[in-house]
């Protein structure tokens, strides 16, 4: 994302970001982020009390402390591989894995085993290498949901089944946490939300950028207001999908003399599975293929918006306010891969949303093709697959500093000065702003304390904290008043997470009808029948 960075530039970006996180903690009109004790305890940082990087269960206020001894006994239902991260990154103080499902016999071995590298640790990481004996399998799901010990499933299924077995899972009795996109379209979103107000069971969806540390501090930099007037942010996932597969030797790989390309969403059929061939359509699928390629079929899947541009138009929404668009353009296809994949391989999209001093009667042109004044700001996301010359990521740009987030793992920010300014935050004559000048003591410890506050490990991407904070709720709820279970929610609920579904999925529509399409207020609306993609129906087989 932070193209054409030199080392340097980025170090004094980091810099930068760090000393205003640290001057935030220090500012007295500091902003308050909804249920986060964010004050307190960077009060206790200042106070030199805390000297360990803070945890996420302290910055957003939730703590097994209640129920050390009673962690929330779960399932896993597709054993994939983000079903693999969701183990790997699991807190068994919190959420206790004692049953799994999964059809491909491919991922039976490698989800207690892991990989040797990388965030699939795998159950006997967790559990020790007798973990088999403790965490059942169950090849139907269904049968999963019928374990009386099971509180709380964790989904990482294909797309297309999300809906149907999180519904299942909810009245069932089991609070849940799917992974996103929360469904294949809108109106299964809808339905997912009556399931859960009808069970009384907590929903919860996978954008772990709503658990993220590192996303939480930057969205208090921006609500600081130090980057001035948010004015346009521009998102992007590319991918390097077009280089040739290379074997363990790093060896081109070739298929019928073909060379086969690096495509993810186009794994190979593993031998192990081929057993599932003859009842393939019983299992709910057209073929193998569709099964293990899930991602490249229309009825499967929801193309390069469900699966990246989904995250980052998350993102965006956040940093906005959870602000809802006015209206999106999008342009996309299959303008690469000449093979029997139903999505695009590239899109590009422009979203409308509203600024803080939008005015919504005002018409954004006159008659006569002149500008009227109107606060708007421009979020464009594309995604590529042909080509990763950048990192994935946001660049929030304001009118008096711009702020980059490089694959959920670094934050810079620079000031209008330019990228090799160092700048602190100043809150002399008013609010906060930036101020390029960062040398005295008072400066070097705002920046320990802002490198206090993100830690000094690579910064955890929000899953294992969303399973945390889910697990909380849930025994949180069973102790509390009628009045804290209302407030005991995830903090990507069903109706937040469906509207990052209407934002991707909507995107979908403009491209197909290609047309500019306005967001209307009531396909946010649970209780509204309104869609954005009324023309999206299930095929089940
Ligand atoms: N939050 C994130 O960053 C993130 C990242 C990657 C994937 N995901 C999401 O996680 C989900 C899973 O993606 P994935 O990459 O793990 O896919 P995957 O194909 O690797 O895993 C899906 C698993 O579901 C199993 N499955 C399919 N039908 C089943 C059935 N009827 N019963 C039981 N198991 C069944 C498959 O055998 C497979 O093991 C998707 O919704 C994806 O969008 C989220």
């Amino acid at each position: 994302m932070a193209l054409d960075m030199t080392p340097e530039q980025k170090a004094i970006g980091q810099g930068n970001f760090q000393r205003v996180v640290g001057k935030l903690a220090e500012a007295p009109q500091q902003p308050q982020g909804k249920g986060m004790t964010r004050r307190r305890f960077m009060q206790g940082l200042i106070a030199g009390v805390a000297a360990a990087p803070i945890s996420a269960a302290a910055y957003f206020a939730y703590s097994n402390s209640s129920f050390a001894s009673r962690p929330v006994k779960a399932g896993l239902i597709g054993a994939g591989d983000e079903g693999g991260v969701l183990v790997g990154e699991h807190n068994p103080a919190y959420v206790e894995f004692i049953a799994y499902s999964d059809i491909r016999p491919s991922n039976y071995e490698r989800i207690f085993r892991g990989e040797p590298t990388g965030p699939r640790k795998g159950f006997n990481h967790h559990y020790g290498n007798d973990a088999r004996s403790r965490i059942r399998l169950y090849e139907d799901y269904r049968e999963l949901l019928q374990n009386p010990e099971i509180e709380m499933v964790v989904i990482a299924l294909p797309l297309h089944l999300h809906a149907q077995v999180t519904i299942e899972a909810l009245r069932a009795g089991k609070h849940v946490l799917c992974e996103k996109l929360m469904a294949w379209n809108i109106s299964q979103c809808k339905q997912m939300i009556h399931a859960a107000q009808q069970s009384d069971k907590l929903l919860s969806i996978g954008h772990q950028r709503h658990y993220s540390m590192l996303y939480a501090h930057a969205v208090e930099v921006i609500n600081s207001g130090v980057l001035g007037d948010i004015r346009h942010i521009r998102a992007l996932w590319h991918r390097n999908n077009a280089l040739p597969r290379l074997d363990a030797q790093g060896r081109e790989q070739r298929e019928n003399g073909q060379l086969v390309l690096r495509d993810s969403w186009r794994p190979a059929i593993h031998s192990q599975d081929l057993v599932l061939q003859p009842r393939i359509r019983q299992l709910g699928y057209k073929s193998m293929e569709e099964l293990v390629r899930w991602r490249i079929y229309k009825r499967t899947g929801g193309g390069l918006m469900a699966e990246l541009g989904s995250h980052q138009l998350d993102a965006c929404s956040i940093f906005l306010g959870k602000k809802k668009p006015l209206a999106v353009q999008a342009v996309g296809g299959k303008h690469f891969y000449q093979d029997d994949r139903e999505v695009e391989d590239h899109v590009y999209c422009t979203y409308e949303f509203p600024g803080a001093n939008y005015v919504p009667t005002r018409p954004l042109r006159r008659a006569d093709g002149t500008c009227d004044y109107n606060d708007m700001v421009i979020v464009t996301y594309s995604s590529i697959s042909t080509n990763a010359f950048e990192p994935y990521g946001e660049c929030v740009m304001g009118t008096r500093g711009t702020m980059v987030i490089e694959a959920e793992q670094n934050v810079y920010l620079w000031g209008t000065a330019g990228r090799n300014t160092a700048v602190t935050a100043t809150t002399a004559g008013g609010g906060p702003r930036l101020d390029a000048s960062a040398s005295d003591p008072a400066d070097r410890r705002a920046g320990d304390m802002g490198q206090a506050a993100l830690g000094y490990a690579p910064p955890s991407r929000g899953y294992k904290e969303e399973m945390e904070h889910l697990a909380y709720c849930i025994r949180m709820r069973e102790q509390g008043t009628q009045a804290d279970r209302d407030a005991l929610k995830p903090r990507c609920d069903g109706p937040s997470a469906m509207a990052d579904a209407i934002i991707a999925l909507t995107a979908n529509q403009a491209m197909k009808r290609q047309q500019r399409i306005a967001f209307e207020e009531n396909w946010f609306r649970a209780d509204s029948m309104d869609v954005p993609d009324a023309d999206m129906v299930e095929e089940r087989i």
